[in-house]
């Protein structure tokens, strides 16, 4: 099962997937964590590009095909081959990320968008993706008071509000469209009632998987 982590920065995704990961290894699933852009070697060092402050010229179209390159080689590489022999892998982003931010963010044409994403995925689909729903403001907050206690805050942490706000309501858009494959998640809730939600879903649908 292919479950993925999406949402506007400071929604707690890393912390939330990495308490999912232990309660599924505990109860022996064979669990894959990974992010995007990165999780290969050659997709980390996209994303040393991509996170890179001296790279504020970098167009959104520049943007988009490097993190279509990270994908295309996550997916090749890890991937499909986990799924291959059956185990479970927890993605923190994936392509909902590039329609939020590319496409409704940025603005470009989600319709190229698709084509690229098409290209670089082959198509392929998460079975589950929880969406982890907060306002831009709090999100702000959070990543900046965490920033305080030595978290990076990068050069993609720094744009500006409007733009998040398009971000959230390209997610909301997202979700609408394909209701069957998006868990909403409130994440302005306090972090241990999130985790509880989000754990509660996964193991929902891995018992349904397991049904099935
Ligand atoms: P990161 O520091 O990993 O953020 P987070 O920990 O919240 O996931 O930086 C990833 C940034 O890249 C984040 O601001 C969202 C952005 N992004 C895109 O704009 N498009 C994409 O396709 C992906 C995968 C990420």
């Amino acid at each position: 099962m292919f479950i993925t982590f999406e949402g506007i920065d400071g929604g707690g995704k890393s912390t939330h997937m990495k308490a999912t990961a232990a309660f599924l290894r505990a109860r022996g699933v064979d669990v894959l964590v990974a992010r995007e852009p990165g999780g290969t070697e050659i997709g980390e060092q996209i994303r040393t590009v991509l996170l890179d402050h001296k790279n504020k010229s970098m167009t959104p179209s520049a943007e988009l095909l490097l993190f279509s390159a990270s994908r295309a080689q996550l997916v090749n590489e890890v991937i499909r081959p986990h799924l291959a022999k059956g185990g479970v892998v927890l993605l923190d982003r994936f392509y909902d990320s590039t329609f939020a931010y590319q496409g409704y963010g940025h603005g470009l044409d989600l319709a190229t968008l698709r084509i690229i994403t098409e290209f670089a995925t082959g198509g392929l689909t998460p079975d589950l993706t929880l969406f982890l729903d907060l306002s831009p403001q709090v999100a702000l907050n959070r990543r900046y008071a965490a920033s305080l206690f030595g978290e990076e805050f990068n050069r993609l942490d720094a744009v500006h509000a409007e733009f998040r706000q398009r971000v959230v309501e390209g997610y909301r858009a997202l979700m609408q469209a394909e209701p069957h494959r998006f868990v909403r998640i409130d994440a302005e809730q306090p972090l241990p009632t999130v985790q509880a939600s989000v754990i509660a879903c996964i193991a929902q649908a891995l018992q349904l998987e397991i049904e099935s």
